[in-house]
């Protein structure tokens, strides 16, 4: 007997049947204008060390880190954010090398916008680096971080990176209200063009653990946490509340970190308050998806594209990326 079935009142199938129709109907797409790069640097001269956690990142020193600006500039990747490692005879108990007008930041900042004023500059804004505990602030005799003292020493950081000349200064530290003090010490050294990126959401995550040793700060963190000033990751509505408040104290961009993990985060944020938003795709999601493609497991350049797409999906205006030149290379080589 034949089987007629009966025909679906739609076929989502006809659109995708040809790629014609599948890049008409396409929503998002990736450019290398969404990325920005994360680069560890180092002082000295002519350096250049593999971060053994995560394949294909190097810490650089900065006569190189200008080579790796080049080819951002070449690109068309619009900015780079930097990410010290300071030598271990310069980290103190308060992490005051953080404030240094010579330290490696500053000359760094320099050093690029001399060479390539036009590609935009990010500096962290946080004490870990420079800390002998690794944590991002200044802690009692109990090792508890202290809000109010620490941002006194955010505010003289953030002034000193933009005395250097930096185009964006980005706390990272999760201090309540931070982004003001910052703001208003921006403003009374008559920065006014100096944009904040705040890490608004940033989470208490095991994922950063590839950038701890690049920054070499793991081994000073030792077995303490940042959970009682980062965000627990149980937590949504406690996201939108951060972003809010850095908002009305004077961010001019807020992001959400890690990134993959926390795209429901990176919706909700672009869905309530609709300003240039921007997700972190962390060092252990690099790790990784780098370890699996090296397994053979995935494949490289298809899943990193993916992901780069799942972020644009849900609505981040850009990413910070160790893909980005990986990504860029291959968008233009597609073009
Ligand atoms: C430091 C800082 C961290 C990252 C960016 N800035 C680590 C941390 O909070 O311990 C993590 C980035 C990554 O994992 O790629 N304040």
């Amino acid at each position: 007997m034949p089987i007629n079935p009966p025909f679906p009142a739609l076929r989502m199938r006809r659109m995708r049947r040809d790629p014609f129709s599948r890049a008409l109907m396409r929503e998002n797409t990736v450019t290398a204008s969404d990325l920005i790069y994360p680069v560890f640097i180092l002082d000295g001269a002519g350096q250049r060390q593999p971060v053994a956690s995560m394949p294909g990142v190097e810490r650089v020193s900065v006569d190189l880190l200008l080579g790796v600006a080049e080819q951002c500039a070449a690109l068309g990747i619009p900015a780079l954010a930097l990410f010290p490692v300071i030598d271990a005879s310069l980290k103190t108990e308060d992490g005051i090398e953080a404030t240094n007008p010579d330290g490696l930041v500053p000359r760094a900042v320099r050093a690029l916008k001399e060479r390539f004023p036009e590609l935009g500059i990010i500096t962290d804004v946080a004490l870990d680096p420079f800390t002998t505990h690794g944590q991002d602030g200044l802690i009692d005799a109990n090792g508890y971080v202290l809000n109010d003292e620490t941002i006194a020493m955010l505010m003289r950081q953030a002034l000193t990176q933009a005395e250097a000349g930096v185009d964006v200064v980005a706390p990272s530290d999760m201090m309540d209200g931070r982004i003001g003090a910052i703001r208003g010490a921006l403003e009374g050294g008559r920065f006014i063009h100096t944009r904040i990126m705040a890490y608004s959401a940033k989470y208490a995550s095991s994922f950063y653990g590839p950038f701890r040793d690049a920054v070499c700060s793991a081994g000073n963190l030792g077995r303490s946490d940042k959970n009682n000033y980062q965000m627990d990751p149980a937590n949504g509505d406690e996201a939108l509340r951060e972003v809010g408040l850095d908002i009305a104290e004077g961010a001019d961009m807020v992001m959400v970190k890690p990134g993959m993990p926390y795209l429901d985060i990176v919706r909700r944020v672009k869905d309530e308050f609709k300003v240039p938003t921007f997700a972190y795709q962390v060092s252990g999601e690099y790790a990784m998806l780098k370890a699996a493609a090296q397994n053979g497991w995935l494949d490289h350049d298809k899943v990193m594209m993916e992901a780069m797409m799942a972020f644009k999906r849900a609505g981040a205006d850009g990413v910070l990326s160790y893909f980005a030149l990986d990504i860029a290379r291959l968008l233009k080589a597609r073009a």
